[in-house]
């Protein structure tokens, strides 16, 4: 299918890494925001989306993702719906076992990756050491001879931002990235679940075209019409174009993580795919 006129679109970042290495503590420090203190136990438990605009006034959008064991697949759906992986590591507790599981599942989506050496404030901090120890797994950043950005940060004392933001700009414009904002929309769920008081309700990262309130849809074996669009700050918002994460509301059901979502005609056509995807 023809796709029309492209321009550019903003780089989509999942952040991965082993558990409390500082990826949702380094995502606040790039948003001024404090979502960590407010988590259950200080664990992430679900992929957050972000789009933030940086002080060149550049956007990137960005996908927190859980670091505990048990949520692999979410891990594994971080990297294969971005452009660009950052992979925390905590310097004082260097490579561990999710961080080895964030460097495979970023080899085997095919994306590049930015190794950010995080808590290079704490004493025990050797950043050296987790560029040595990244030998082992085949990341060769490249004061060790190899291609892979690195860069050391702080997420408590906001240090190394401005050179990782740097770095994620300097990988987006070699990977030209664009997508035509002028078409029906297709986009991806980053998540969902039924919401007591809204009903369905799913994350959508946008990859093509604009998703507009009233458009018609099929998501996975559901299907609905966009009732409202909700921004990341919880704003109402009538579009959302590409690499832009919304909150979509109005669908049938429930669907998957990783689901299509693809704007259609009408409710006919709408029901016709959704049923052939359902297998009835
Ligand atoms: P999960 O999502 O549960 O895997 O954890 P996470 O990687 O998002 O880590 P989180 O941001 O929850 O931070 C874990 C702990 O490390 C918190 O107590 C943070 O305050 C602390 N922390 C994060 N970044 C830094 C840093 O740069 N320096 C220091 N000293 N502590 C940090
Ligand atoms: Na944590
Ligand atoms: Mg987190």
């Amino acid at each position: 299918e023809p796709e029309g006129t492209l321009l550019p679109r903003a780089p989509v970042v999942t952040i991965m890494g082993h558990v409390d290495h500082g990826k949702t503590s380094l995502l606040d420090a790039l948003r001024g925001t404090d979502v960590a203190a407010g988590e259950a136990g200080g664990i992430t438990q679900h992929i957050g989306a972000y789009q933030v605009t940086v002080p060149s006034g550049d956007k990137v959008t960005f996908l927190d993702t859980p670091g505990h064991e048990a949520f692999s697949e979410m891990r594994a759906r971080g990297a294969n719906v971005t452009d660009i992986v950052i992979i925390v590591v905590a310097a004082d507790d260097g490579i561990r076992p999710q961080t080895i599981e964030a460097i495979n599942h970023t080899k085997a989506a095919g994306v590049p990756m930015i190794v950010a050496i995080n808590k290079v404030d704490k004493p025990g901090g050797n950043a050296q050491k987790v560029r040595e120890a990244l030998l082992q797994y085949d990341v060769q950043v490249e004061a060790m001879g190899g291609e892979v950005q690195d860069v050391e940060v702080s997420a408590l004392k906001r240090t190394g931002l401005d050179e990782l933001i740097d770095k994620i700009l300097l990988q987006a414009e070699i990977l030209e990235l664009k997508a035509n904002p002028d078409r029906e929309a297709e986009g991806t769920v980053v998540e969902a679940q039924l919401d007591k008081g809204r009903g369905p309700v799913a994350t959508i990262l946008v990859r093509k075209g604009t998703l507009k309130v009233g458009d018609i849809f099929v998501v996975g074996a559901e299907s609905g019409k966009v009732r409202a669009l909700i921004d990341d700050k919880g704003k109402q918002v009538k579009t959302a174009g590409p690499s832009v994460p919304v909150e979509v509301l109005g669908l049938s059901g429930v669907p998957g993580a990783g689901d299509t979502l693809t704007v259609v005609e009408n409710e006919a056509r709408a029901r016709e795919v959704a049923e052939y995807r359902a297998g009835v």
